[in-house]
């Protein structure tokens, strides 16, 4: 009797210090970490998405944790422990059947395209396989004063009536779009320490070459979930690149500024659209600029002279000395 006492006592004991030791203490050292340079605490708004984010099981299919691995520099840079600390109990997720949120309001900063995507994911991204949340919508005959419906495409949008976001839809987009990742002093992604691909050497004279297949990519990863694979856009929210002036335009000056800065309320082919195109700067190099361009240039029937790296290098340079 007395050793069965020893043995369960004694295992209850061992259990508990490491309890304490590998859990309640790390536990408590980690919730000391002192938010990150530029970390802002969530607002009241975005602390309800966040709630709704929870409810409707998003980390399921999402993480919110970049890991310091080359395939995961495309959602960011890596998660430091800072950028966390008003995010209790975190939400990293586990499995990525969709990409990685952490930096998703620096990526698509785009409201109309956030309310779209979860209404429909096939209304912008056509091969989606994310499950649509339209139960976080209304449709109505009219929207109320003061509400924008969300442009959903004909083959998509309801037979009659508009779609108007709920407060919950609302509150998580505002959410959505404050996940950002600040930048944090002194890190250099290791992509942008390490010199950059050299474009494909040219002879002198010759016309300048580039990766059409690295462009194709390009465009495919960052630009068609709006402007869509065909380069066709969607009517009425993203404009069409296919026949557009700026990609005609012989000299690609607009075409690269818009790239590194966006665009939002511009008139664009005689229409303002509501969705906003969002600033590549801090994400594409000068090369894979120059390789998008090249493929808006040469693809759906646009014929316009090529743009090089150095051309994008030289107008990122007179953006900088702006600032
Ligand atoms: C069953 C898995 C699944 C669930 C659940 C899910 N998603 Fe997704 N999500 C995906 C997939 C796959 C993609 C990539 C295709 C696309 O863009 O639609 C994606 C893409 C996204 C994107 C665009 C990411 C980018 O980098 O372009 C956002 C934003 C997003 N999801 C938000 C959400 C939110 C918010 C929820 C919860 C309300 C949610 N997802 C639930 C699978 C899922
Ligand atoms: C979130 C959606 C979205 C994404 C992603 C996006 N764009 Fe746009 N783009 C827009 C919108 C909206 C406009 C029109 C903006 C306006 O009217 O002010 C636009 C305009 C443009 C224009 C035309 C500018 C003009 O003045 O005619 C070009 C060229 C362009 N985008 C290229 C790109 C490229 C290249 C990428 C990828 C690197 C990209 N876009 C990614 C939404 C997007």
């Amino acid at each position: 009797m007395k050793a069965l006492l020893l043995i369960a006592g004694g295992s209850t004991l061992v259990y508990a210090m490491l309890a304490v030791l590998m859990g309640v203490i790390p536990g408590i050292e980690l919730s000391k970490t002192p938010p990150g340079p530029g970390v802002e605490p969530l607002t009241p708004l975005e602390a309800e998405g966040r709630e709704v984010y929870v409810a409707n099981g998003c980390s399921y299919c999402h993480t919110q944790q970049v890991r310091p691995l080359p395939e995961d520099a495309v959602f960011g840079r890596p998660t430091a422990a800072g950028d966390l600390a008003y995010q209790t109990p975190e939400l990293l997720g586990s499995e990525r059947n969709g990409p990685d949120l952490s930096d998703i309001g620096a990526r698509q900063p785009s409201a109309v395209w956030q309310y779209m995507h979860l209404y429909d994911p096939r209304s912008v991204v056509p091969q989606s396989i994310m499950p649509d949340f339209s139960f976080l919508f209304r449709v109505v005959a009219q929207a109320p004063a003061g509400v924008t419906p969300v442009p959903v495409p004909k083959p998509y949008a309801p037979a009659h009536g508009v779609v108007i976001p709920t407060h919950k839809a609302v509150a998580l987009v505002a959410y959505l779009l404050s996940l950002k990742q600040p930048p944090i002093p002194g890190y250099q992604p290791p992509s942008a320490a390490a010199p950059s691909a050299a474009p494909p050497s040219a002879a002198p004279g010759a016309a300048p070459a580039f990766d059409a297949a690295e462009g194709a990519k390009l465009f495919s990863a960052n630009c068609a979930v709006c402007h869509q694979a065909s380069g066709e856009g969607i009517a009425g929210v993203f404009p069409p690149l296919k026949g557009n002036a700026v990609v005609l335009a012989a000299d690609p000056t607009q075409q690269i500024h818009v790239i590194l800065e966006g665009l939002q309320g511009a008139n664009v082919g005689d229409t303002v659209y509501p969705g906003q195109m969002p600033a590549f700067k801090s994400v594409l190099s000068d090369a894979q600029i120059a390789n998008i361009i090249d493929h808006e240039r040469t693809s759906w029937g646009n014929h316009s002279p090529l743009a090089t790296p150095a051309d994008v290098a030289a107008e990122r340079a007179k953006l900088k000395h702006q600032e």
